[in-house]
This record gives C-alpha cells, structure tokens and sequence, in this order.
C-alpha cells in the first residue's frame, strides 16, 4: 500500500518536472515571437517584458519547488532514515522546504528583476513586520517552541508522554508548526499547542526505555507476607508484556487498618499497553490467591470467603467431582468408594488463560485432571514452544513425574479459564495397591506421550519393553511390591 503510494507520487513528480521542463524550454526558444505578439497586442500599462519575466519567475519557481521537493527526499528519506534509523521530523522538513525555497526564490527574483532593490523592500517593510509579527504572535510562539522541542527531543513519535496538572496522557503520534498530537486511551486525538507543551511539566516515558507501573493489592493479617510476596511475584513475572528483563518486586507498602496493603511494582515492555497489562496482572493476583488460599481483606467476606476459596472439596462440591474422575479412563477400575475417596483428596486449582500450571523440568509430585475449560501442552525447542497437544475435560496430566520421579517433562499451559483437580502422590499409592491393573494402563498412556514428545506421534505401537520399562519405574518409585 504504502509502496504503490509513493510510487505514484513519483509518477506524478516526473510528470510535473517534464511538464515544467517543457513550458521553461518553450517560453526561452519563442520569447521572441512571444515579445513581438505582446507588443503588438497588448495594450495595457504592463511592459510586454515584465509579462514575460513574470512568466519566467512562477515557471522557475515551478522548478525550484521540484528541486526543493527532490532534495527534501533525498535528505530525509534516505539519508537520516538510513543514518540515524528513524523519521525526520515534520517541522524539521518543513523548515528545510520553506528555507531552501526561499533562498532559490530569492535568486531567480534578483537575476530576473535586478533593478528591484530587495534589501530596501525588506527594509521599508518594518512597519509592516511589526503587524505581521503581532497577528501571529501565537502562531510564532508555537513555531519557535515547534523548533526547540524539536532541538530539545525531549520525546519522539511513539512515546508515552502525560502533560501539565491536568496529565493528559496518551501516545505521541506527531510534532508539526503548530501542536504536538498525542492519542489518547481512549483512542481520542489531543492536540497540544507547542507553546503550551514547552510551558508544562511532562512526565515522559520513552518507548526504547524499561517503564515501571506500580499495582496494589492487599491481604489479610492472617496471610504470611512471605507467601503472599513470592505467590504473586511468581504469577506475574510471565504475564503478557510484563519484561522478562526485570523481576517484578512486590513489597508491603503499608499495614493497613483491615489488612497488609502491598504494592507491585513491574515493568512493561510497551508501555502504551498499560491498562490492559495493570488489569492483566490484577487478573493474575486473583487466581493466585484463589490457589494459594490467601484472602482479600474485605473484613465482612474475610471469613466466609476464605472458606469457601479454600482448595479443600465440601460435600456439595463432590458430585461433579466424581462424576469428572469416574469418566477419567485411567480412573475406570476404580471402585465407587476408592472414586469418592479420591475426589475427597483432589485439590481444585482455577487458572486464568495463558497462565501456567506446569513447567518443563520443575520437581512434581501430582498429576492433574482437567475439570473445566482447556489446556495446551507445549514442549521448549530453541526457546519456542512447539504445542504438543490439547488436553480437554476430564483429560489428565503430569502424571509422567508424578509416576517416574522423573521433572516435568513439558509445560502445560491453560488456554482459557480452567479449573483442574490435584491429586497428590499418597493418594495415588493407595490406589496402585488395591489396582495393579492402573500400573499397566499408566505406563502404556506414558510410553504414549513420550512418543508425541519426541516429535514422532505416529511412531508406531508402543513397544512392551518400554512400557515394561516404565512400570518398572513406577514400582520402584511407589515402594510397589
Ligand atoms: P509431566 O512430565 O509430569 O508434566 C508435563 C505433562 O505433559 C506430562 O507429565 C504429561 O502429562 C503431559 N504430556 C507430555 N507429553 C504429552 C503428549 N504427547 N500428549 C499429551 N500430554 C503430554
């Protein structure tokens, strides 16, 4: 699009020239017969040959537009983007044309009227100066502080910048003559004077630079800080735009009247996405403290939501749950009362889209079976995730460490909001003693998966010595005899 644009515009700069080009050659080569034709035409006070020079000066000047228009170009498109990597300036080219134009102007005028004196006209005009400089008092005042935010560079295209006591915030998308036009985020355009900006404090946070936010929330006094400072950390070091550069610092800002208040300071790799990344982590703080038991100190609701967001199942919460696990495959031979035992012993977990539930090579000791919403595994490869598969409802997972002893095999990653149930290592062992069969079934769903890890998903029927292998494993690792 951008390309067909500017070779239009060559197009039609070629063709401007050539026509320009044209009219020069033929006003010089008939100046002649055109002088003796005004002479014996026209009748009027004018001097057939001012007529002509008048020609001559809006034809030249034609062409010096052309050329000033061409070096423009050269200089700023190629030469200063290539050099210094990024746009001129609007006002810096403007200024380029308007003096570059004016100095060619000067020179055909003086060459084609040599008897105007325009020292004396420039000089006889002061009074005239005087008033042209009072009516665009403001015009100027803009222009003159156009050209030091331009010397200054305080900001450029692209930074976020917040503007006198009012801070008006927004993206700044242009400096021209006049205004410096920022976006807001509420996708509104502002237009400041130069004027103004240059007499205002502005609080700039530059594009290439690490911005900071700072985001608070607050627990109960029963809550360790401890726990609360390295759970949210951890929940929102990953979070989309949040840089990997820097660790998010958590820290108590206060002890508040109902609660510790905490703040998080973060830093964002584009900071024009602020909102949604402050929301993004907020969003992030919830389904932590969701997991990990902590508390909001909403005095009234303190006790009762704590009971309720505890991870321990209530007798009303069990239906589902045992339906889920008895429609696990793996889970089929278990008998009702081993059903409803493990359901009492899994723990729900609630994770929000693109957070982890688990990463390649951590330590686990607990498998997880999906009870609400979707999950993507994803193995690393060169510092990219290659997805290995999408685990549904009532799929399960991490049973590969769970089982061997063996890390994290892969990173599984929630795809929307999903709620998943935790069953831990004892609760597993019982099992495996009243079922040897779940050993088997296990170690072929294992081989299996190892298999899509390796990147060879149709690699055949899973050989009996690998599964063997694994069941030997699992015997091991579980003290089975
Ligand atoms: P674990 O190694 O404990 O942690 C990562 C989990 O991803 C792993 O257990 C399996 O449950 C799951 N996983 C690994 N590979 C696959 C696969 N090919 N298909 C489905 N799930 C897998």
């Amino acid at each position: 699009m951008a390309r067909t644009r500017s070779k239009n515009r060559l197009l039609l700069f070629l063709i401007a020239t050539a026509v320009v080009l044209l009219f020069i050659y033929l006003l010089y080569g008939f100046e002649g017969g055109l002088l003796s034709y005004l002479r014996s035409h026209v009748t009027h006070r004018a001097q057939p040959e001012t007529i002509i020079s008048v020609l001559k000066l809006i034809l030249l000047a034609a062409l010096a537009y052309l050329i000033v228009r061409a070096l423009r170009a050269l200089l700023f498109n190629l030469i200063f983007r290539l050099k210094r990597g990024y746009e001129a300036p609007t006002l810096a080219r403007n200024i380029f044309s308007i003096a570059a134009f004016t100095i060619f102007f000067l020179l055909i005028f003086s060459e084609l009227f040599p008897q105007v004196n325009l020292g004396a006209l420039f000089t006889t005009s002061a009074i005239f100066g005087v008033i042209l400089g009072l009516a665009l008092q403001d015009t100027l005042g803009n222009f003159f502080a156009g050209i030091s935010l331009h010397a200054d560079r305080p900001f450029q295209v692209g930074d976020v910048i917040s503007v006198g006591q009012q801070r008006l915030t927004g993206v700044v998308e242009g400096i021209t003559w006049r205004a410096v036009k920022i976006r807001t985020f509420q996708n509104h355009i502002v237009l400041l004077s130069n004027s103004s900006v240059a007499k205002e404090a502005i609080e700039v946070c530059p594009r290439t630079n690490l911005n900071a936010r700072l985001v608070y929330f607050n627990t109960l006094y029963t809550d360790s800080p401890a726990k609360a400072i390295h759970i949210v950390r951890e929940a929102v070091r990953e979070a989309d735009n949040v840089s990997q550069k820097i660790t998010p610092i958590v820290r108590i800002r206060n002890l508040g009247e109902s609660g510790i208040e905490y703040e998080i300071k973060y830093w964002l790799e584009d900071y024009a996405r602020y909102n949604d990344t402050d929301a993004l982590v907020r969003q992030r703080v919830w389904y932590a403290f969701r997991r990990a038991g902590l508390t909001f100190n909403f005095p009234t609701r303190t006790v009762e939501l704590e009971r309720k967001s505890r991870t321990a199942i209530t007798e009303s919460d069990q239906g589902p749950l045992i339906e889920r696990l008895s429609a696990v495959d793996i889970f089929a031979p278990l008998s009702a009362e081993e059903t409803v035992t493990l359901a009492k012993t899994s723990v729900r977990h609630v994770f929000a889209p693109g957070e982890v539930v688990i990463r390649a090579g951590d330590a686990g000791s607990s498998m997880f079976v999906v009870h609400n919403g979707r999950v993507q595994v994803q193995v690393n490869e060169n510092g990219r995730a290659r997805p290995v598969a999408v685990l549904n409802e009532g799929d399960f997972f991490g049973e590969m460490a769970l089982f061997t002893g063996e890390p994290r095999t892969a990173n599984v990653v929630a795809l929307e909001e999903t709620e998943v149930l935790e069953i831990g290592h004892v609760a597993m062992k019982g099992l495996f003693e009243t079922n040897p069969d779940l050993v088997e079934a296990l170690s072929h769903i294992i081989a299996e998966r190892r298999q899509g890890l390796a990147d060879r998903p149709d690699g055949g029927p899973v050989q009996d010595d690998e599964s063997a292998g694994i069941i030997a494993s699992i015997r091991r690792f579980f003290r089975l005899s």
